[in-house]
């Protein structure tokens, strides 16, 4: 009898179970009313006087070992399933990850800014309103000027000296006053015109303003880092300048690509020419640099300005300027491949 109470507690002790229910299986075998424990006690009073002591003890000791065992392998699966509360199933995929996206209008910014920056121009910035001087005057726009009519002004109702800039030109002015030649600046930033809604034009808008000084810049100069740009931005080889005309640029010109003719879309975009406008330039007028502090006869430079949105929609086929500044989370999230 003592041998079997024995080989009970090896088994009890080396006893393993993979879940709750053959935890509660095991002690109702053992530890249960009818269980063995019981069945050992009832035998006791059969057991010879000199053997009970002996035989108590191993009872005891499977007891114990029963009890142990059960406590100790309860605890084990309790833990298991409180984890599993908290963490759920922990081979299940995991929840994507959200990530923003940047606004077309920056990407396209931050890449004119990183093309431009690697031929040593820095980043110049002013505000957004502006005075009189700034946005017209110095810029070879005095009152009543009629090219002042090319731009459609809103003024701040109360003084209207003060105004919202309607070009990045304005801080061509402010950078010349405020540093001397040599100069390589780009201006990007917010511009407003009062000019009707449409596909086509948004009363606000983004442009960068481009500004060279230097002694002997020549037009040369001027359309070698045109083309370099052009062909950084675009991929394209092939630019052409248009003679045009601004107040603040003497001779001045329209700047077009050569984008193709190869695809419906180039034709539509092309108008069926090939050729893109997509900025304007100039010499900067010796009456601007005079205006701004700089000495026209030491000095010369070339200046331009193109607008932001136009060249996001170039290089994105957006059809339609209004969508930059509804923020449908549906346009937005096309961007996210993108840095
Ligand atoms: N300020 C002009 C505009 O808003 C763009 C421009 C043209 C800027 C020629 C320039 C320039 O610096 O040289 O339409």
């Amino acid at each position: 009898m003592i041998d079997k109470i024995k080989e009970h507690i090896a088994i009890v002790a080396g006893f393993q179970a993979s879940n709750k229910e053959e935890v509660e299986a095991f002690r109702i075998k053992y530890l249960g009313k009818k269980g063995f424990l019981n069945q050992f006690f009832a035998e006791f009073k059969n057991v010879p006087n000199d053997e009970k002591k002996e035989f108590g003890q191993a009872i005891n000791t499977l007891k114990t070992t029963a009890q142990e065992k059960v406590a100790l392998l309860k605890d084990a699966f309790e833990g298991a399933q409180e984890e599993n509360g908290v963490y759920g199933d922990l081979s299940r995929p995991s929840e994507p990850v959200e990530i923003g996206s940047r606004h077309p209008i920056s990407i396209v910014k931050n890449q004119i800014i990183e093309i431009f920056s690697n031929i040593g121009f820095n980043v110049s910035e002013g505000p957004e309103i502006e005075d009189d001087w700034h946005n017209f005057t110095a810029l070879n726009l005095p009152e009543y000027h009629p090219a002042r009519d090319m731009q459609d002004t809103f003024f701040i109702q109360t003084d209207p000296d003060i105004l919202l800039r309607t070009h990045t030109s304005s801080v061509q002015v402010r950078y010349m006053e405020n540093n001397q030649p040599p100069i390589r600046t780009i201006s990007p930033g917010r511009v407003f015109r009062n000019e009707a809604i449409s596909a086509r034009s948004h009363c606000i808008f983004h442009q960068v303003e481009g500004l060279y000084i230097d002694k002997d810049v020549s037009f040369a100069d001027l359309k070698q880092t045109l083309l370099y740009f052009t062909k950084q931005m675009f991929g394209k080889s092939r630019i052409r300048l248009r003679p045009s005309y601004f107040p603040f640029t003497e001779p001045s010109a329209e700047v077009d690509i050569y984008w193709g003719l190869e695809t419906e879309t180039d034709y539509r975009i092309t108008k069926g020419t090939g050729w893109l406008e997509i900025m304007g330039c100039g010499m900067v007028d010796p009456n601007v640099l005079k205006n701004c502090g700089i000495d026209p006869t030491e000095y010369s430079g070339f200046a331009f300005g193109m607008g932001i949105e136009r060249i996001a929609m170039l290089l994105y086929q957006i059809g339609d300027i209004r969508m930059f500044y509804e923020n449908d989370i549906r346009f937005l999230e096309q961007f996210k491949s993108t840095i």
